[in-house]
């Protein structure tokens, strides 16, 4: 993490997990378990029907809220869908992009992803764009060639002012819900070279400046090691954010590279 320059995030993302009646007792222990927070900000992203709850009680707990998907469409006949202006309306903060269970199992293209990073930005929302690559891409050595695409599509048409609102996540698909982290080195390898694909496009200031997290099996043990590297600014927490104590011990990890 580089504190000068940029906001240390530490993002949950729940994905299917938890009830709305949940959330209280969730935030309430998580309250009681983290530590006083400096210059790191905490959010929890939540499947769409616990946000009203997550604002609730997270407000007290300096927990910002996000959700895990949004619409590309502004209003109109979406059946199911979630607009950004609603999500802006009810408080929300974040919202994933990109993600690699969304594009996998909803067929979400690039281009989708694009709209629904715009879609956010212009409703005042921070865009948590998920990039990573397949353990076959890996072995190909595809890994920055499919990177750079992926992050040069997902902020098409989004300018540099634009750019300070969004936080770029790298989450290795082969290290996603299987335990299988990638070393410090290889994350913060590949946090680089997003940097170095924002530099070529925006230019060194607001590449100095943009968030960049990794996700992928980011746990109480292995979050200090990874968040000590220079290009990762923090972490995007699948399994470990549905546990109160490690989520707490994460954000101390954060915290403490703060100091
Ligand atoms: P895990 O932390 O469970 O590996 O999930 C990472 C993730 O997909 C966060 O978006």
């Amino acid at each position: 993490m580089n504190t000068k320059y940029r906001k240390t995030v530490i993002a949950g993302n729940w994905k299917m997990n938890m009830t709305a009646s949940e959330v209280r007792p969730f935030v309430e222990e998580l309250k009681a378990a983290m530590p006083k927070l400096k210059g790191c900000e905490t959010v929890l992203c939540v499947p769409a029907v616990n946000i009203p709850a997550m604002l609730r009680w997270g407000k007290d707990a300096k927990i910002a809220c996000g959700a895990e998907d949004v619409s590309a469409f502004a209003k109109g006949a979406y059946t199911g869908e979630i607009a950004a202006n609603m999500l802006a309306d009810l408080g929300v903060k974040y919202c994933i992009v990109g993600h690699s269970e969304r594009r996998e199992y909803h067929k979400e293209s690039d281009m989708l992803v694009n709209a629904k990073a715009r879609a956010l930005l212009d409703n005042g929302i921070s865009p948590i764009i998920c990039v990573g690559e397949s353990l076959e891409q890996r072995e190909m050595e595809l890994t920055m060639a499919h990177i750079n695409y992926q992050v040069r599509a997902a902020l098409h048409g989004v300018d540099a002012s634009e750019l300070r609102r969004c936080v770029i996540a790298y989450e290795p698909i082969w290290a996603i819900g299987t335990g299988k982290t990638a070393t410090a080195e290889q994350a913060e390898e590949v946090c680089r070279e997003i940097r170095s694909i924002i530099r070529e496009i925006y230019g060194a200031r607001p590449a100095r400046s943009v968030s960049i997290l990794y996700g992928g099996s980011m746990n109480a043990k292995n979050a200090a090691e990874l968040l000590a590297m220079p290009d990762i600014d923090g972490g995007l927490i699948g399994g470990a954010s549905l546990k109160p104590a490690d989520f707490a011990t994460i954000i101390a990890a954060a915290g403490a590279e703060n100091e």
